[in-house]
């Protein structure tokens, strides 16, 4: 009786302390015997955090060949380094990520999303790491010079975006084409498809570095918290991602990502 106690502890343990890590090894969910207790804690070495993210969106999340860069990549491989694990990336349609971190594909999604009232009602989010702002892209000299000029406009939108979610309330769902991303929609905008571009600003700094002829309004059309995305009710891996973001935030590794990826103005 003693030894079984003795086995529920062990494995009571070895599973509060590598739970915020997913294992790549599914045999020792359930573990039972003496055998598949090592095998748990052989876990310790290959414990993966798994990011959901849309590697597509300049400064935040890109990629420079095969690697991802970006600030969220940099500020979730420190977090993962604060809580032990490895960081995995899962590249996919922005629009796939809060269905892939409440599928339990993914551990956590983090792509500037912003937090929404709709958004919370399927996921929680951890504290705020970052502010952002929807700004409207639109070429050089256009007669649009406010967000209230949109009216009866093309809007070329990020699928899913709250880009795509303000406009379609604003301007009506009619007037608004959505693309799978940003990019695209840029492009779409060079090509006359569309009028104007509603994106963060950061990557819509980026989208009218790398095009001729485009700018961006001086009027912002909404200012958002960017947030990260985790499973309803795991509080146990909120709590160690929040802890992690304010080790992070005092110790200033924050800043210095951030100020990597963007210039002070
Ligand atoms: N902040 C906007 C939102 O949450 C856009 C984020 C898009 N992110 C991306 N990686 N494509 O809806």
């Amino acid at each position: 009786m003693k030894k079984i106690l003795a086995l529920i502890l062990v494995l009571a343990l070895s599973v509060f302390a590598f739970a915020a890590c997913s294992s790549d090894k599914d045999e020792n969910k359930g573990a039972q015997t003496e055998n598949e207790v090592e095998a748990v804690q052989d876990d310790k070495e290959t414990a993966t955090l798994k990011m959901a993210t849309n590697a597509a969106f300049p400064p935040y999340e890109y990629k420079e060949g095969e690697k991802f860069v970006g600030i969220d990549v940099e500020i979730a491989r420190e977090i993962a380094a604060e809580l032990g694990c490895e960081l995995e990336i899962i590249d996919m349609e922005f629009d796939s990520i809060i269905t892939s971190v409440n599928a339990g594909e993914a551990d956590f999604g983090m792509a500037g999303m912003t937090v929404t009232e709709d958004r919370l009602k399927e996921v929680d989010f951890s504290d705020s790491y970052a502010t952002g702002v929807q700004s409207i892209i639109v070429k050089s000299g256009s007669t649009i010079k406010t967000p209230d000029d949109l009216a009866g406009k093309k809007i070329g939108v990020q699928l899913g975006t709250t880009g795509d979610i303000y406009s379609c309330d604003d301007f009506g769902e009619e007037n608004v084409t959505k693309f799978s991303k940003g990019a695209d929609a840029v492009l779409a905008l060079k090509g006359g498809e569309v009028d104007a571009v509603i994106i963060d600003n950061e990557p819509a700094k980026a989208f009218v570095a790398a095009n001729t002829g485009l700018e961006i309004l001086g009027t912002d059309y909404a200012v958002e918290d960017y947030a990260i995305a985790i499973k309803k009710g795991n509080t146990e891996l909120l709590t160690k991602i929040n802890d992690a973001l304010e080790t992070l935030s005092e110790n200033g590794t924050i800043d210095t990502i951030i100020g990597k990826y963007i210039s002070a103005e």
